[in-house]
């Protein structure tokens, strides 16, 4: 894969951030998840790649833009497959909380997991704990073996849980363990990547969110080394059965990360709220600020690129009430 590409996505998710913070705070999630959508396409197809969303906003007959299996990109260029999210956290960006982000990540043809739009048990680690984790085992279990990754106590780690009736009981069991908890109301990939960040004190993330974001989070501690195991977890047969037609012959099989996210991956992220790993945007009358994330696996390089965004040149702008117009 071109490692120029990991630059120039980076355009994509400033694009998709600096849509959706104008609507920070205002409550409505469908327009600032719609803003980012429209944000992020008119930025990948400028791009000069054959790009293919496999990971995107839902199905061809449920999503208008940026669909699983819509071609991106110009059409000229390296071919690739793309996970996206273009706003990842749509309440936390309606509240103006932490943690929202827009997010992309790119590898070679058939090397992202088609993960059907359901849900996934998840656990993922930093570096120092990589190897130590298994999804088939107890909580308990993976804090033990976590804890004597890190040559620390139980009851000196953090695991972060998206706050959820479906996890009352593993909340109580690691409650039971002695460990902390830090409970988030949304938005576990910005959660997983932060199990790689000392800074932020989280040792593990546990628990079910959406499976597309359990790709991107693989794809993003691909690049860091982290670990992650992930596995679907059905609400309905109407999911299993679509799942089947997209080749999904296994229904409880436990993905890997590699299983998730072969290859050379290439992860990108800006902040749209501020958050553990990257600041929001902020808005002047001049311009925006972003702070976004560019991550290649094949060298493990982490680059943090701080961009000012002059609102005389930039062509779009999203008005207060959600349009993208042109300045
Ligand atoms: P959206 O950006 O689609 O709103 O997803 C936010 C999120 O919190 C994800 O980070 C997480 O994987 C998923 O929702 C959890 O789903 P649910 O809100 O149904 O529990």
């Amino acid at each position: 894969m071109d490692r120029n590409l990991a630059l120039e996505v980076v355009r994509v998710t400033e694009m998709a951030a600096l849509a959706a913070a104008h609507l920070m705070g205002r409550g409505d999630e469908h327009k600032a998840d719609e803003v980012a959508v429209e944000a992020m396409r008119t930025a990948l197809n400028s791009i000069p790649m054959r790009g293919r969303v496999v990971i995107g906003e839902g199905e061809r007959d449920e999503a208008p833009m940026l669909y699983i299996g819509e071609e991106v990109g110009t059409g000229d260029g390296p071919a690739v497959d793309i996970a996206l999210d273009p706003l990842e956290g749509t309440t936390i960006c309606a509240r103006g909380k932490e943690n929202s982000l827009a997010v992309i990540a790119i590898a070679d043809g058939g090397n992202f997991l088609h993960a059907p739009d359901t849900y996934m048990k998840k656990i993922a680690v930093g570096p120092e704990s990589r190897g130590a984790i298994d999804i088939t085992k107890s909580p308990t279990e993976n804090l033990v073996a976590i804890a004597k990754a890190k040559k620390c106590k139980v009851t000196d780690l953090t695991a972060i849980v998206l706050n959820r009736p479906r996890h009352e009981d593993l909340i109580c069991e690691i409650r039971k363990a002695g460990a902390r908890i830090r409970l988030i109301d949304d938005g576990d990939v910005s959660a997983a990547i932060s199990t790689c960040r000392p800074v932020t004190g989280i040792d593990v993330l546990f628990g079910i969110g959406g499976a597309p974001e359990g790709v991107l989070a693989a794809a993003a501690l691909r690049c860091v080394g982290g670990d992650f195991q992930g596995q679907l977890a059905w609400r309905n047969d109407e999911e299993k059965t679509r799942a089947r037609a997209m080749g999904i012959t296994d229904l409880s099989r436990v993905y890997g990360i590699e299983d998730l996210a072969r290859g050379n991956v290439c992860f990108a992220a800006t902040g749209v709220t501020r958050g553990d790993l990257l600041r929001g945007v902020t808005i002047s009358p001049q311009g925006a600020s972003t702070h976004s994330v560019v991550m290649r696996s094949e060298t493990g390089t982490v680059r943090f690129i701080r961009a000012f965004h002059d609102f005389r040149h930039k062509p779009f702008v999203t008005t207060p009430d959600g349009k993208i117009q042109k300045r």
